[in-house]
């Protein structure tokens, strides 16, 4: 198993200090000890365009999200969280259904199942909306696209608007911890059946210690294996984003935390059944579904 040895550490703490020859220099040290590390491989050619660029401003490119999602474990994650979904919706027949943070409907549109009436989509992002919408045409529903965030959503909607099925697919996690006792008792009271989908991963404390980096080598080190004959998906999405992580100026976007979280959380929110259904062995965590009713 490949682990973050300290070298790697180390040169992720001069990466955070922007101190960007020492960390090329300490990732150099690491791969020589773990040789057949293509993560090591991977992250010594990401340091040498930052070395060269002087700057950690590589962001992660559209293209390289674009074949990311497409490829690798996406692939098996994304059809069976649909498979998933569409079988709630088949036996469960809910006619009016809540997608909060949908997207561009990757989980959504492939489950959806003649018994769902009436679809209410919330999505921060225009672009992925709009690019929902038009391939919702193909639909014979009734569909309402939000482009706005759940909070601004939740202040405009009325009173006595409710739906059988809330579901968020690897969406829950970008509320804040603090918003989301919130967020899901909102769903408990306007919903009689809420669906979450997230990865089964540890909470992360502090993200420069020694355990935190290494459970993000360790990963990282299966998800690149699953790209490696893609360039644009290692360079310009992976190293990236993994970098990003330990950035000086990094900011938390994601709340992710156990499985065992979620249900406590989900059943503090005011429902009374809640279960797990394992979803797929992801490079990252594995995948699983909250079904809750009241
Ligand atoms: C990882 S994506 C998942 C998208 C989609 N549900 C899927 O399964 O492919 C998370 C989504 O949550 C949306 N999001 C982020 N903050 C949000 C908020 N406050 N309210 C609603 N959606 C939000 C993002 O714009 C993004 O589309």
């Amino acid at each position: 198993m490949i682990s973050a040895d300290s070298h790697f550490t180390k040169a992720v703490h001069a990466y955070h200090q922007q101190d960007f020859d020492s960390a090329l220099q300490l990732t150099e040290k690491a791969s020589a000890v773990q040789s057949e590390s293509l993560f090591y491989q991977q992250a010594k050619l990401f340091l040498q365009d930052v070395v060269q660029k002087k700057s950690s401003d590589v962001y992660a490119s559209p293209e390289g999200f674009e074949a990311f999602i497409r490829g690798g474990g996406n692939i098996p994650l994304y059809t069976n969280t649909s498979a998933h979904l569409n079988q709630i919706y088949t036996e469960d027949e809910p006619s009016t259904l809540l997608d909060i943070g949908v997207g561009d409907g990757h989980a959504l549109l492939p489950a959806l199942s003649p018994a769902i009436k009436r679809l209410d989509c919330v999505e921060p992002s225009a672009a992925m909306l709009t690019s929902l919408g038009k391939k919702l045409e193909a639909h014979s529903l009734e569909s309402h696209l939000h482009p706005m965030t759940w909070q601004a959503f939740r202040d405009g909607v009325s009173r006595d608007q409710t739906w059988q099925m809330i579901q968020m697919t690897f969406s829950a996690h970008t509320f804040l911890p603090e918003d989301r006792p919130e967020l899901l008792r909102w769903c408990a009271e306007k919903g009689t059946q809420l669906v979450i989908v997230e990865f089964d991963v540890p909470v992360f404390g502090d993200m420069l210690s020694a355990e935190v980096i290494g459970y993000y080598v360790e990963k990282y080190e299966l998800g690149l294996a699953e790209y490696r004959d893609q360039e644009i998906v290692m360079q310009r999405f992976l190293m990236p984003v993994f970098f990003g992580n330990f950035a000086h100026d990094s900011q938390r976007l994601t709340f992710e935390q156990p499985a065992a979280n979620w249900h406590t959380e989900v059943q503090n929110a005011g429902f009374s059944t809640v279960q797990k259904v394992p979803v797929y062995d992801y490079w990252w965590g594995p995948a699983f579904l909250l079904k809750a009713s009241q």
